[in-house]
């Protein structure tokens, strides 16, 4: 199942990272290393760096890292075994035969999901589903619509769809990792999708990933949706988007629902997608970004949807996108207002739309009474924080002369404040950047969780010594010789990084990162980016000296807790020093 090392090592020789990585990002050199804007995040100072000599990128800021095979993973949203065939065909270099149908498990899900959405969709045109169905229409869908976005019926039963598709040779394990069966207590499995009407999450590659499944009545949860699986992750796919990126517009219009956006797109409005009910990401932010230069947003015209709006604004404006918000007047989402006005109705809406800064200061005039001079003052001050967020001077001064209108002072008054509040603005800015770089809890724990480290300090040592095996595979003696191997590490996926540069240097082979990135998870590929990109600080007999005396003293702690001999315990770290230090001379 897995591909050689010489095949991984060879494939990622022939994709150099410096040249894949500026694909996607632009890079300037500064010192032996690349820097530029993490794509992964979203920041105005570079801390994404590459490093040729190792190949390898880190982002000193989110923490983002590992080989070129891990970036094609994370920027392409691929698994590993796509990862690579992603950069065999880019490099014209054929996959082993034997490699062939790696990424076999992935298909079958995929598969399994189609599979689930077409029997969705067939039980919605069966007598079972003629409820469902007469709900669609009853929301003025037509069966054309209905079709184009395969919609489909859930039946109300416990285990419909669950021996559909094992009648079809899906195994339950297979049902229950996408989320559409559950154990119940008796162990066995029921469907999780049970009487409602479905919706199929389609990818930008046309792929199922996921469901939506709605109620036809009243009843709670409303919408029930499918969990994060291997196929399917929330915060980085948007609904609709695999007919929205079709759209020539370089335009897309956000709305918060399935039912908005499938109305939309019956009027007409292909460009639009939805983030699925959950706060937008900048994942999700960088997406739309590939395909549009601008977004309205179109969200609920309640409070809770309009401070949404203004929330998914922020996420947006980062990404380079330029934003609008839509206000609907009288209804409650754009699905309603269409339904009630028609589509004509809301093009106008839609060129009427209002950017995001007359948005802001609208509510921000909403707050202040601005027939007194306190309120106006209040108005103006807040109004200048708002403005000094604008990155053109041109925009500054055009939404200036507006809120001073507003406000009732001169222009020029107004904007020496916003030029104030610029000012503190990008300071502000800068610091938290600098703070989350030098930030020490950022730099001696892992960012997953689940790598988390016990004896931060000895597995400060441990990170060390693997540093030093990749810059000097020699160092592999030294270790020998005073007696440390994998086996006296503590952090178990350190441990697992040092047995495999061992063996590669025993083996007489160069370290190469790319071959990790077969057998480490992708939060540990980013650590090891992260320990690999650590400055070398020269002197590395001394170093090396330091890391093996820490995890000889944790060794010896570790001893006198479990009941041994606390003396003979010091007396053996002793010795074994004094013979280290001789080896060495
Ligand atoms: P309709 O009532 O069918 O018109 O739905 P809507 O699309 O107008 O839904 P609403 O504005 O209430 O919610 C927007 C989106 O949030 C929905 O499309 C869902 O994706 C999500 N959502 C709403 N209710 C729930 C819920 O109960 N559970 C979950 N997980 N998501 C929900
Ligand atoms: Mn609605």
């Amino acid at each position: 199942m897995a591909f050689s090392d010489t095949f991984l090592d060879e494939l990622a020789a022939r994709c150099d990272i410096y040249e894949i990585v500026s694909r996607y990002v632009t890079l300037k050199k500064s010192g032996s290393n690349w820097f530029g804007l993490c794509p992964f995040h979203t920041e105005k100072t570079g801390s994404f760096s590459v490093n040729t000599e190792k190949q390898i990128y880190h982002c000193f800021g989110c923490g983002a890292g590992g080989s070129v095979y891990n970036f094609i993973m994370q920027i392409e949203n691929l698994t590993f075994p796509e990862a690579v065939e992603f950069l065999a065909n880019l490099a014209g270099v054929p996959l082993p035969a034997q490699d062939a149908g790696v990424s076999d498990n992935r298909k079958r899900l995929l598969e399994l999901n189609r599979d689930a959405a077409r029997f969705f969709y067939q039980t919605l045109s069966s007598p079972e589903g003629r409820v469902g169905y007469e709900y669609l229409l009853g929301r003025g869908l037509k069966p054309g619509t209905i079709k184009r976005y395969g919609l489909g019926f859930a039946p109300d039963s416990w285990d419909s769809l669950l021996n559909a598709m094992t009648e079809k040779g899906y195994t339950k394990s297979e049902l229950r990792e996408l989320g559409l069966i559950k154990p119940n207590q008796r162990g066995g499995f029921y469907d999780q999708f049970r009487n409602r009407v479905m919706f199929p999450i389609i990818d930008i590659r046309g792929n199922v990933i996921a469901f939506g499944g709605r109620v036809m009545d009243d009843s709670k949860p409303k919408y029930l949706n499918s969990p994060e699986t291997k196929l399917f992750s929330k915060s980085r796919n948007l609904f609709s988007l695999n007919f929205a990126k079709k759209s020539a517009s370089r335009r897309l219009i956000l709305a918060e629902g399935y039912m908005d956006v499938i109305a939309l797109n019956q009027a007409g409005f292909t460009e639009a997608v939805a983030s699925l009910g959950t706060a937008l990401t900048q994942e999700q932010a960088k997406l739309m970004k590939r395909f549009a230069d601008e977004v309205v947003i179109s969200y609920d015209a309640d409070n809770a949807g309009q401070n949404a709006a203004a929330r998914a604004a922020e996420i947006l404006k980062p990404a380079d996108l330029k934003v609008r918000i839509l206000k609907i007047p009288g209804a409650k989402d754009p699905d309603e207002f269409i339904r009630e006005h028609g589509r004509e109705a809301f093009s106008a809406l839609l060129e009427r739309s209002e950017d995001h800064m007359e948005f802001t200061l609208e509510r921000i005039r909403n707050n202040f009474d601005l027939t007194t001079d306190e309120g106006r003052v209040g108005f103006l001050k807040e109004a200048a924080k708002a403005l000094a967020r604008l990155s053109s001077p041109i925009e500054r001064e055009i939404y200036a002369s507006r809120a001073a209108e507003s406000g009732n002072v001169g222009k020029d008054a107004l904007l020496s404040e916003i030029e104030r509040n610029r000012r503190a603005y990008l300071r502000r800015v800068k610091n938290e950047e600098t703070r989350r770089l030098l930030s020490p809890e950022k730099s001696v724990q892992p960012v997953s969780r689940a790598l988390r480290y016990e004896d931060v300090r000895t597995a400060r040592a441990e990170e060390g010594i693997i540093a030093l095996l990749s810059r000097e595979p020699a160092f592999a003696q030294t270790l020998q010789a005073a007696g440390i191997g994998p086996e006296d590490f503590t952090s178990p996926f350190l441990k697992k990084i040092c047995a495999f540069l061992l063996e590669q240097a025993q083996a007489g082979n160069s370290v190469s990162s790319g071959a990790l990135s077969q057998f480490l998870a992708p939060e540990e590929m980013s650590e090891l980016g992260r320990i690999l990109s650590a400055p070398d600080m020269g002197d590395h007999q001394s170093a090396g000296r330091d890391y093996i005396r820490i995890i000889q003293e944790t060794q010896a702690k570790h001893a006198v807790a479990s009941g041994e001999d606390p003396l003979l315990a010091m007396r053996d770290l002793h010795k074994e020093k004094k013979s280290y230090g001789g080896s060495l001379s």
